[in-house]
């Protein structure tokens, strides 16, 4: 049999949250499954982004413009940046990976917590790099225990703001100092898949630091708040000479015409957001105060979902949940054995999780 590179045994392929058609297909579920696993927009695709899809269908003969020119003109005007500070990618993380091979030898370590976003993590197996994990404190990255963490080969920094799967954030005090002592051989990568949900004042902007000339990759991502994960749709912005290498290892035609003229659309789509981040406040205020009542343990969160601890094996209040037709998140893999991330729903849908819940445990 052909052997494999023998760095791949390092790599375990991500998990994702279970897919609804999957759900009902291995348990025979006929009524309404609510996934609750990955963070969606419980209201959906939005609707502008949804009416440029329908238009451009017809043309899903010809291939996409590789460049994803008019699309980063927009992005560029938005963050008053230009078009060459910004890459596009089939979703965010397929931006990690680039970043990745771009500037890690097998010689260099990249670094991240321990319960960071765990795409980074592959992705710096994938350039066979090493990798330091940090531990957090209080559910939260520890950026002065990270800085302690650095060795002289470390080329990359991974911060997931706020992060996936605590919902914790690092404030702008933390971000600041942390810019201020970094190394200026490392690339810091900011992953804010979730900022357009953030309400509070005291969130850095990463634009800052960009501005300063540091070395550092924001991500971003349509696949939150905008309602479009399944068209697969993210965009980094870095200094040009840092776009530039990673657009070199970017497999030609990676963005769709329809993701392409989805994410033109969905950028003016304001009342989308404004509603996702209304419906997302309230659900919190409802289930803070839910699994309060409950005596369950949980992270407030800045993203749209939330951290919950049932105190024991999270498998068997992800299986009783899923057998009543709701699919949650297990972390264990992030080591949190005992918790669940569960995205924040719709009014009803948060409800019939509560009840789910209630008759579960
Ligand atoms: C922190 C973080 N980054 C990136 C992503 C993935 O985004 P995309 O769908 O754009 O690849 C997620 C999705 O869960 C995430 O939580």
């Amino acid at each position: 049999m052909i052997q494999s590179r023998d760095f791949l045994k390092a790599i375990s392929p991500y998990k994702p949250g279970r897919p609804i058609e999957e759900v009902a297909r291995e348990l025979k579920l006929k009524g309404e499954i609510i996934k609750l696993a990955s963070n969606e927009n419980p209201l959906g695709t939005s609707p502008l982004a949804l009416q440029a899809i329908r238009k451009a269908l017809k043309e899903s003969y010809l291939y996409p413009d590789d460049n994803c020119y008019y699309f980063r003109k927009k992005l560029a005007e938005r963050w008053s940046v230009e078009p060459g500070n910004i890459v596009v990618g089939n979703g965010s993380v397929e931006i990690l990976p680039l970043a990745t091979l771009a500037y890690l030898d097998p010689e260099h370590s990249a670094l991240g917590s321990e319960g960071a976003f765990i795409w980074f993590k592959i992705a710096a197996r994938i350039a066979a790099a090493e990798l330091i994990e940090v531990p957090m404190r209080n559910h939260t990255h520890d950026l002065q225990a990270m800085l302690k963490a650095v060795k002289p080969n470390t080329r990359m920094i991974y911060i997931a703001n706020p992060n996936n799967p605590t919902g914790t954030i690092v404030d702008r005090a933390e971000v600041e100092d942390f810019f201020r002592r970094v190394p200026d051989d490392i690339l810091v990568i900011m992953d804010e898949a979730y900022i357009e949900y953030i309400t509070d004042p005291r969130f850095p902007d990463s634009f800052k630091y960009l501005r300063d000339g540091k070395n550092i990759l924001i991500l971003r991502t349509f696949s939150k708040i905008y309602g479009l994960a399944g068209a697969r749709l993210g965009y980094g912005i870095a200094p040009k000479e840092i776009i530039a290498s990673l657009a070199k290892l970017r497999v030609s035609f990676n963005v769709n015409r329809l993701s392409q003229v989805a994410g033109l659309a969905a950028l003016d789509d304001d009342r989308h957001v404004r509603r996702g981040r209304a419906v997302n406040e309230a659900g919190k205020d409802y289930l803070y105060e839910a699994y309060r009542k409950m005596g369950l343990f949980y992270l407030p969160t800045f993203a749209n979902f939330i951290f919950v601890d049932f105190a024991r094996d999270s498998q068997i209040v992800f299986e009783a949940l899923q057998k009543k037709g709701i699919i949650t998140r297990t972390i264990k893999e992030y080591g949190f054995p005992q918790a669940l991330r569960i995205t924040i729903g719709t009014e009803d849908q948060n409800r019939k999780l509560i009840r789910a819940l209630k008759s579960v445990l």
